[in-house]
């Protein structure tokens, strides 16, 4: 895809990988709506970017407000060619800690908004237009202390692939990417409660799950759903079809994310706790 004079929606735009997502396509000369809640930080990220930038402050979790966005974005900006649906929260640890309205935030974020935008972005985009979700790694193979969140990444994952062939009616492009861990600061709310199984994993940057994203953005295939890394996601995979496995391999698995979890914690400045041991 051309991306000059092309219009993108990138949620969760204000930090890593949506900011990394947002850099690569305003230096292709396309114009971003650039999605956030935090209007400072957007707002910030926004004159960095320069004027192909422009913010729309907004709560995914809002769902009126996340179905007119593909409308408002063609008003302020005459088009909408690609939708990143990026924007994710994770409430981590055992489900029985957390009060169910925030369990259910989670699906609303990571899987109602983006089904809500790419619904209404539908009806405004042109063929040829691509939608990208960003789903993760926990979405193919539950990860224990990651039980909801796999759940939603899961079904934004399956959900994607299903549509493909009724946005294909309308020549839109639909796929998904699937990060590992990623190097931002997505772990930084509830440090203790990242399951050592997550690090078990190569860490990769949000430039390289951009990279993946700006791949499916330039294909002309539909329903992509690309894992990175690209051995995990094999991993993955094989656990899934063989459960056995997956327990068989768990228990290593979990002494090597043990140690690369503290090795991340000291890089990041922040000292071990007491929950930092093998879940
Ligand atoms: N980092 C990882 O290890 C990893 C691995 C696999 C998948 N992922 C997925 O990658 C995506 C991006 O994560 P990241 O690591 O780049 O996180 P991040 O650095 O924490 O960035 C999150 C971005 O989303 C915005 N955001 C959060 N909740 C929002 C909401 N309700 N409405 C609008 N914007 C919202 C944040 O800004 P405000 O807070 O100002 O709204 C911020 O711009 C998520 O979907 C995550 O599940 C991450």
């Amino acid at each position: 895809m051309e991306l000059a004079d092309r219009v993108a929606i990138v949620t969760g735009a204000s930090s890593g990988i949506g900011l990394a997502v947002a850099r690569m396509l305003v230096a292709a000369g396309a114009r971003v709506a650039m999605v956030a809640r935090g209007l400072e930080r957007l707002q910030r990220v926004c004159d960095e970017l320069g004027p192909k930038a422009i913010a729309f402050p907004l709560d995914v979790g809002d769902l009126a407000a996340v179905a007119r966005l593909p409308a408002d974005v063609v008003a302020k900006l005459g088009r909408l060619d690609i939708v990143v649906n990026n924007a994710g929260v994770h409430h981590r640890g055992d489900m029985l800690r957390h009060p169910a309205d925030k369990l259910a935030t989670m699906f609303t974020v990571n899987l109602v908004a983006p089904v809500v935008i790419t619904r209404t972005a539908a009806d405004v985009m042109p063929a040829g237009s691509v939608v990208v979700n960003v789903a993760s790694l926990a979405g193919k193979l539950g990860v224990p202390g990651s039980a909801v969140y796999s759940g939603t990444k899961a079904g934004l994952r399956l959900w994607a692939l299903a549509a493909s062939d009724d946005l294909e009616r309308r020549g839109i492009r639909i796929g998904n990417v699937n990060p590992g861990p990623v190097d931002t600061g997505f772990f930084d709310d509830d440090f203790d409660n990242v399951s050592a199984l997550t690090f078990s994993q190569p860490m990769v940057t949000p430039e390289a799950v951009a990279e993946r994203v700006m791949q499916v953005i330039h294909s002309d295939r539909t329903a992509l759903d690309l894992d990175i890394p690209y051995t995990s996601g094999k991993l993955a995979t094989i656990s899934y079809l063989v459960p056995g496995l997956g327990r068989l391999l768990r228990p290593m698995l979990e002494r090597k994310g043990a140690k690369a979890k503290a090795r991340y914690a000291e890089r990041r400045g922040q000292l071990p706790r007491s929950g930092d041991a093998p879940r």
